[in-house]
């Protein structure tokens, strides 16, 4: 029998059900097998695998990667191994385990998704898909489908038709309005959204006045991106009903508790999984550790629990 003492990190996200709520995010966890001898996959709630599109990709040309002080500078381009070889390889190799095998789906046009959602149909055991609409360093698709909530909502009403499986959709904080983006994942049929992708970019060197990267500008992440995102999550928590994931610049278990409290359900770790792959499982004891000291037996118990009655708090936060 369970003792009032236990400590449950269990979330739901409607039908997919995590026994914490670290995912790994997308382009940050390979595809899900290559962390194996560094770090133990079922430390995670879940994970998001490389964007996955219908063609293989080689992505942008180098140098796609910069660090920007502080934070991480990006133009990988979503190269992949496209859908055949993923599903034949490796697909087999990250399904069936305690973390639930998401795959990021990202292409450029419409028929696209609903292609590679269709093959991947068949691929027995994977938990869910992830639509990859935002993605600031494509030419082709990338945040187009995002930018404009009707595509978003026809797309992922597309999608929904191929699969009776977990959809999320992955949205950009690089518009005006990302509620709307969120309204129209839902109206879709959507399960649940996750925010956020990158940021808009840039890094110059002021010596040579180049570019740092191939493509002048890329995506930007890591711990500064936090404010941002804690502030989308909260606008999509007062937006729709669907679970949220939150995602940015999270790297230790204060930010987790952070983001579930302005109303994420689960999140997910990206940057900072290249410094440490193995923290996931440190965010968990952190987290037990938390709970403990707080009397907590459900963390799920913090999503939107931000409390706004007595305005901001006062005195010298620790
Ligand atoms: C090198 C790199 C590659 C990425 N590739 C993808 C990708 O293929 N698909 C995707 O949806 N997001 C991709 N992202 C975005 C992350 O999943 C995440 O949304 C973003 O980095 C913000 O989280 P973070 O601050 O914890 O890194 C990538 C990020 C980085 C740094």
């Amino acid at each position: 029998m369970a003792s009032s003492h236990t400590q449950d990190l269990g979330v739901s996200l409607g039908t997919l059900k995590l026994h914490n709520p670290l995912i790994a995010a997308s382009g940050c966890y390979g595809y899900g097998v290559e962390y194996s001898d560094v770090a133990d996959r079922n430390d995670l709630g879940g994970f998001i695998t490389k964007s996955i599109s219908l063609e293989p990709w080689k992505g942008n040309d180098p140098p796609r990667l910069t660090e920007v002080s502080p934070g991480l500078l990006n133009s990988i381009g979503l190269a992949n191994m496209g859908v055949q070889r993923f599903s034949d390889e490796i697909a087999p190799q990250i399904v069936g385990g305690k973390a639930k095998a998401i795959v990021s789906v990202a292409c450029k046009v419409m028929e696209e998704y609903e292609e590679v959602v269709a093959r991947l149909e068949d691929v027995e055991g994977l938990d869910g898909y992830e639509l990859n609409i935002s993605c600031p360093n494509v030419k082709e698709g990338g945040m187009a489908f995002c930018l404009n909530p009707s595509l978003t909502e026809e797309l992922v009403g597309r999608v929904r038709k191929r699969s009776s499986r977990w959809i999320t959709t992955k949205l950009t904080p690089n518009m005006t309005s990302i509620s709307e983006g969120a309204k129209a994942s839902a109206a879709g049929g959507a399960d649940a959204v996750s925010l956020i992708n990158t940021l808009v970019g840039m890094a110059v060197d002021w010596k040579s006045r180049r570019p740092k990267l191939s493509t002048i500008t890329g995506g930007y992440s890591g711990p500064p991106v936090k404010p941002v995102a804690l502030a989308k999550v909260w606008e999509v928590w007062n937006a729709v009903d669907i679970p949220i994931i939150g995602i940015g610049g999270i790297s230790n278990w204060k930010d987790v508790v952070e983001f579930m409290i302005v109303g994420a359900s689960a999140v997910q770790i990206g940057t900072a999984l290249y410094a440490d792959p193995d923290l996931p499982g440190k965010i968990v004891s952190d987290l037990e550790d938390f709970m403990r000291s707080e009397g907590m037996n459900l963390l799920s118990e913090l999503t939107g629990s931000l409390n706004t009655d007595g305005g901001a708090m006062v005195g010298v936060p620790k």
